[in-house]
């Protein structure tokens, strides 16, 4: 089948910007207090519900999958970058990662205990992300945990709206409307945090992190 375009266009610039993202990305991370605690939440979530395998889709270069192992959670990273890939793999040479697609996981049907999705379906097209969230469901086992944060998009009506991320086309959404779908895929929104527009000293956008469970 053939690929579409997004796909191969957001390969082709994480392939390109790999080095230069990995050199910031993991202090950014570790310098942002709020999603810093809800990857934190979500752990404890995972850990409560008994724990088990979790996938860090989109993982780049591979810091969050190794602060998850550090929180206790068995963790794994998948990214559509081989060049994201290889730089994970020489970060931390202990854990998994695979290239592979976060719309077409190569894992069992309900195996996950949880899906992480950081900053990872911002270059997804909207007309897209109904799938990406269907596949989450998919590999999630019932009272599995979804994270997902992106950018939001506050309007009353629309899903989302296209905005010049650095490395490649991205889209930034709307919480309501995320939670809609993702309740549409069989996801029980459990909790959100938004930031205040102004926390964000770059481009003036909310923060939204949304976590769900897969219906028991
Ligand atoms: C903005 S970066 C976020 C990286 C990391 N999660 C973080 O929080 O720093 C987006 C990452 O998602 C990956 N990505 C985007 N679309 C993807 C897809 N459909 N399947 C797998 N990885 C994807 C990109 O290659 C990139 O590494």
């Amino acid at each position: 089948m053939t690929e579409p375009d997004f796909l191969a266009a957001t390969r082709a610039a994480y392939d390109t910007a790999a080095v230069r993202y990995a050199e910031f990305v993991g202090e950014r991370f570790h310098s942002s207090p709020l999603n810093h605690a809800m990857i934190s939440v979500f752990a404890e979530l995972v850990r409560a519900a008994g724990g088990g395998l979790v996938a860090d889709v989109g993982c780049g270069p591979g810091h969050i999958t190794a602060h998850l192992r550090s929180l206790g959670v068995t963790a794994f990273g998948v990214d559509l970058s081989p060049e994201m890939i290889a730089l994970a793999r020489g970060a931390h040479p202990g854990l998994r990662f695979e290239v592979g697609l976060m719309g077409d996981l190569e894992v069992e049907d309900a195996s996950l205990a949880g899906v992480l999705s950081n900053y990872s379906i911002i270059h997804t097209p909207p007309e897209r992300l109904p799938e990406m969230l269907a596949e989450f469901h998919r590999v999630l086992a019932p009272g599995g945990h979804l994270l997902v944060s992106f950018q939001g998009y506050d309007h009353p009506t629309g899903l989302a709206e296209a905005f010049d991320h650095k490395v490649s086309l991205a889209y930034r959404y709307s919480p309501d409307r995320v939670a809609e779908l993702l309740l549409k895929a069989g996801l029980d929104e459990v909790a959100r945090l938004i930031c205040a527009p102004g926390e964000d000293t770059q481009r003036g956008f909310p923060q939204a992190y949304l976590i769900a469970r897969r219906t028991a």
